[in-house]
C-alpha cells in the first residue's frame, strides 16, 4: 500500500470507528468535539511535518499517530461519561488498545506500527524524556505539539465564553478574576510545566497553558503559536500586576529566541 493509500484507509477506519458513537442518542456533542479535535490535530501535524521537512516514513507515522491519538476518548466517555483520566482511565492506553483491537493500522509495516502506537501511548505524558529511538522521539513530539496547539484554541474559546461550557475542558476550578496560585506561576517562570494538581483558579489554568511553550519541540510549532497569537490572548485575559508582567516579558523573550532557532 502507498503511504497516501494507507493514510486514506486509516482515516476511513477512524470514521467507521467513531460513527456509531456519534449516531447513538445522547452524547453526540462530546464525541463530535473529539472527532473535530482529531482532524484539526492531523492538520497541524501535517503542517509541522512539512515545515520540518521530515522524511516520508516519519511523515506517515506522524499523520497516522495524529489520527489515532484520541481513539480511546470514545470508549472512555461512553463508559465513564468524563474525559478526565484521573477519575476514569488513561485514554492514551485505551487508544492503543482499541487501535489494535479494531486493526486500524492494518497494511502498515511493523516499524510504522511501532512508531504510531508508541507516539499515541506517549502523547499525554506530562513530560517526555529523550527517547532512545530517534524516529519514535520525533513522531511523539510532533503529535504532542499538534495536540497542544489545538488545545490552546479550545482553551481560549472556553475562557472567552464564546462556547458554552463543554466537557472537553473540565474546569473544576474557582472563577475569581484577580486570583492565581504562586506555585503555578513559579513553575512557568522556571520554564517548567505546571502541575494540574496545583490548579485552584481559572487564571492558574491560563498560566499553565502559557507554560506549554516550554514543552513545544519544533520551531514550526513555536511559529504557529506566535502567528495565532495564543500567548498574547491568554495574557490579555489575566490580571495586570508586576509578577505577571515579569512572566510576560520572560515568555515573550523566550518565544522570540525559539523563533530565531536559538
Ligand atoms: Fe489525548
Amino acid at each position: 500500500m502507498t503511504p497516501s493509500g494507507l493514510e486514506h484507509a486509516v482515516a476511513a477506519r477512524f470514521a467507521a470507528f467513531t460513527d456509531p458513537y456519534v449516531s447513538a442518542p445522547g452524547d453526540a456533542f462530546a464525541f463530535r468535539l473529539k472527532i473535530d479535535h482529531t482532524l484539526r490535530v492531523l492538520g497541524i501535524a501535517k503542517a509541522i511535518v512539512q515545515a520540518e521537512k521530515l522524511p516520508e516514513h516519519l511523515a506517515l507515522a506522524c499523520h497516522l499517530a495524529a489520527l489515532m491519538h484520541d481513539v480511546g476518548r470514545f470508549p472512555q466517555y461512553r463508559q465513564y461519561r468524563t474525559f478526565r483520566d484521573t477519575v476514569s482511565a488513561n485514554h492514551a492506553g485505551l487508544s492503543v488498545r482499541h487501535a489494535l483491537r479494531e486493526k486500524m493500522l492494518e497494511g502498515a509495516t511493523v516499524e510504522t506500527r511501532r512508531l504510531v502506537l508508541g507516539a499515541v501511548y506517549l502523547h499525554n505524558k506530562r513530560t517526555l524524556p529523550r527517547l532512545r529511538s530517534a524516529g519514535m522521539d520525533t513522531v511523539a513530539r510532533v503529535v504532542r505539539d499538534s495536540d497542544k496547539l489545538d488545545i490552546y484554541q479550545v482553551m481560549i474559546e472556553h475562557f472567552s465564553q464564546k462556547n458554552p461550557p463543554h466537557p472537553e475542558v473540565a474546569l473544576d476550578v474557582k472563577d475569581e478574576p484577580g486570583a492565581y496560585s504562586s506555585k503555578v506561576i513559579e513553575a512557568v517562570l522556571r520554564r517548567k510545566p505546571g502541575d494540574y494538581e496545583d490548579i485552584v483558579y481559572i487564571n492558574d489554568f491560563k498560566i499553565m497553558t502559557i507554560g506549554w511553550l516550554y514543552d513545544l519541540n519544533f520551531r514550526a510549532s513555536c511559529r504557529m503559536l506566535h502567528e495565532r497569537g495564543y500567548l498574547e490572548t491568554l495574557f490579555a485575559g489575566l490580571p495586570k500586576d508586576t509578577l505577571l508582567n515579569t512572566l510576560r516579558e520572560h515568555v515573550r523573550a523566550d518565544l522570540a529566541q525559539r523563533l530565531e532557532g536559538a
